[in-house]
């Protein structure tokens, strides 16, 4: 709220929340997306803002998310800004992949945001005795589980969407069909518990709810 034009950070702000309600997040609705990978570009790097909500924390999306699209896909797949290899999140969510039946995520790095929902589905997932693993999880690792039948289920958590289901990766020349096309029996149970939760259509066993 300075009266100043300048490039340093202001002495004064102005804090407030604007509330509306949302739609679906994606046209495809609660429908699996299809992703792309980018080696082109990267989101972010540690010591940067890519793990802070900030408006300056997308403006490095949006130009590889403009060549997702014209390319018929819905969002961009995230690696790693120094090696490219390691995967760490979609679009503006994070990411959960079930291989073997792990639920593994990107460990937090300092360049993933750590959203308030891949805590929920963590905390979730360990309610229902689900095997989850915050770690380092490579796109060959993902690829090698699509070949040999491991993968089971790759979906996105975020705010908006809740659980966004990942139906299809493109990667180079190679795309990984994930599931029959159809949502996977986990992002499922994630999204209707969440959801649920949220709506008060069932018990908060997490006491996540406040009145107010
Ligand atoms: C880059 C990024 N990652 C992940 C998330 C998901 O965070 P949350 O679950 O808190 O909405 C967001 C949400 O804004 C985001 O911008």
């Amino acid at each position: 709220m300075d009266p100043f034009l300048g490039v340093r950070a202001s002495h004064t702000y102005r804090f407030f929340i604007i509330l509306s309600p949302v739609g679906v997040y994606y046209s495809e609705g609660f429908n699996p997306v299809k992703i792309w990978v980018t080696k082109d570009h990267v989101r972010a790097v540690r010591g940067g803002i890519g793990e802070a909500k900030t408006p300056g924390n997308y403006a490095a999306s949006l130009y590889a998310g403009e060549k997702a699209h014209k390319n018929g896909y819905t969002q961009v797949l995230w690696l790693d800004g120094i090696e490219q290899k390691y995967i760490e999140e979609v679009g503006s969510m994070n990411i959960f992949f079930v291989i073997d039946d792990e639920l593994i995520t990107p460990v937090l790095n300092g360049s993933i945001l750590p959203g308030i929902t891949r805590d929920s589905v963590i905390a979730l997932a360990k309610t229902w005795d689900i095997k989850v693993s915050e770690r380092k999880i490579s796109i060959d690792e993902v690829l090698e589980a699509s070949v040999s039948g491991k993968l089971q289920e790759i979906f996105g958590s975020g705010t908006a969407a809740v659980i966004s289901p990942v139906g299809e990766i493109k990667y180079g020349d190679q795309i990984i069909s994930i599931g029959d096309g159809s949502v996977g029996p986990v992002a499922n149970r994630f999204f209707q518990t969440l959801t649920d939760i949220q709506y008060g259509k069932s018990e908060d066993p997490m006491g996540w709810i406040e009145p107010v």
